[in-house]
């Protein structure tokens, strides 16, 4: 006889018990609460949102509009439109002297969300290890978690300007690491690893075998320090997957769009898994991309120049506080220390919300070693950012008197 059980019921399994191990083992987001908090209140100062304030430059947008005008409403190639890869590969060849075949090396994807997963999907048997130094980009460790392996964290320091060390590095590798997942210019601290260190960790994953995922993302992003392309370095093409996008540069993300770079057969592991769960990006997002490519330059460096101006001035505000801001070189986050108020993080956040209705967000929602920080993004408008210092200053006040 066979029995039924209904989810809910007395006899059945309760709904959550049929959630995956691996997928409860996951906390919700540390950042989503303060938003939800932010978005009931009136009057809040968010320096803590991670995308652009810009809207996308009108050229752009005008691509993706005219390609539906045009019809072009179908699937692509799963690869992505040649057109947008041959672009991309004339680009990181340009910038990076790095060389990909746009026809078995490139893969368009869903932001760099999507590129991460599928590298981690590709390349993890259950069990196997990603170091992961942080604090880093919200989503790496349960993506690899969701990739079915499992992410060994490693600290950074500000004494070490948040550079990842090859002796941490060390450290942390077992006989299971199959990579380590870098990502830089940094979310959240702004760090920019530089040459020296690069080839430092390359040569020592040559040496242990391992596979590099480098998410540069904000590659377009930096002031006054050169990116390095972690493929572009002495023998690391071969182990690197290359994760990049059109979110942040081109201020882009609700289009959905980014890539990932790798030697074929990775890449050809990467596109099986995209061609049954995604297909193809989407088609007006990779017609609008490939404007982006020919004509987005001049948008892209205003763009840069702008956040420069607010980095200037976001971090020299925090000094003057008496909130030790480290310099970012990359992205558009400053990562202020908040021990010269004596609350943890998640206190001097959680007021600062309360009392003075401004939103950023504990470093240690970006890992342990981010914790007795804060996170503020200069993704916002520089009067804003001079009104939210003020704020800021009478909470720093407030604690200093005790
Ligand atoms: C470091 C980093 N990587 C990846 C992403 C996700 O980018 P995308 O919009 O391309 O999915 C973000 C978004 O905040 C990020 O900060």
């Amino acid at each position: 006889m066979t029995t039924t059980a209904t989810p809910g019921t007395p006899t059945g399994r309760a709904a959550a018990d049929f959630i995956a191990d691996r997928i409860q083992a996951v906390p919700p987001s540390g950042i989503r609460r303060f938003f939800d908090i932010a978005a009931t209140m009136d009057d809040v100062i968010s320096l803590g949102i991670g995308e652009p304030d810009f809207v996308t430059p009108a050229p752009i947008t005008q691509a993706g509009i005219d390609s539906l005008r045009h019809g072009e409403t179908h699937y692509t190639s799963n690869s992505g439109i040649l057109e947008l890869r041959q672009l991309l590969a004339g680009q990181l060849e340009r910038l990076y002297s790095v060389s990909y075949n746009p026809e078995t090396e490139l893969l368009i994807t869903v932001g760099v969300s999507e590129a991460l997963l599928l590298a981690l999907m590709a390349i993890l048997n259950p069990g196997d290890e990603v170091i992961v130094p942080e604090p880093c980009f919200v989503a790496y460790q349960p993506t690899v978690i969701f990739g079915g392996g499992v992410p060994v964290a490693v600290p950074t320091r500000v004494e070490d300007s948040f550079q990842v060390t090859v002796a941490d590095l060390e450290r942390a590798r077992t006989p299971r690491t199959k990579a380590v997942l870098l990502g830089y210019p940094n979310n959240p601290t702004g760090a920019v690893l530089d040459r020296a260190r690069l080839e430092e960790i390359a040569r020592w994953a040559a040496q242990h075998d391992l596979l590099v995922i480098s998410d540069e993302i904000y590659d377009r992003l930096v002031y006054g320090v050169p990116h390095t392309c972690f493929a572009s370095l002495p023998g690391a093409w071969d182990r690197t997957l290359l994760l990049g996008g059109f979110s942040k540069s081109y201020a882009m993300t609700g289009w959905r769009i980014g890539y990932v770079a790798a030697p074929p057969d990775l890449l050809a592991a990467m596109r099986k898994i995209h061609q049954y769960i995604i297909m193809s990006a989407p088609t007006t997002a990779q017609e609008a991309a490939i404007e982006a490519l020919k004509s987005g330059e001049p948008y892209v460096e205003e763009m840069r120049a702008e956040y420069d101006r607010r980095r200037r001035t976001i971090v020299a505000g925090f000094n003057s506080l008496g909130l030790t801001c480290f310099e970012p070189r990359g992205a558009f986050y400053a990562f202020p220390s908040v021990a010269v108020t004596g609350l943890t993080d998640a206190e001097f956040s959680e007021r600062l919300l309360m009392e003075e209705h401004v939103a950023m967000v504990p470093g240690s929602a970006f890992g342990e070693s981010g914790r007795g920080f804060v996170r503020a993004s200069y993704a916002t408008a520089l009067p804003k950012i001079e009104q939210a210092l003020e704020r800021i200053g009478h909470l720093v006040e407030r604690c200093r008197q005790g």
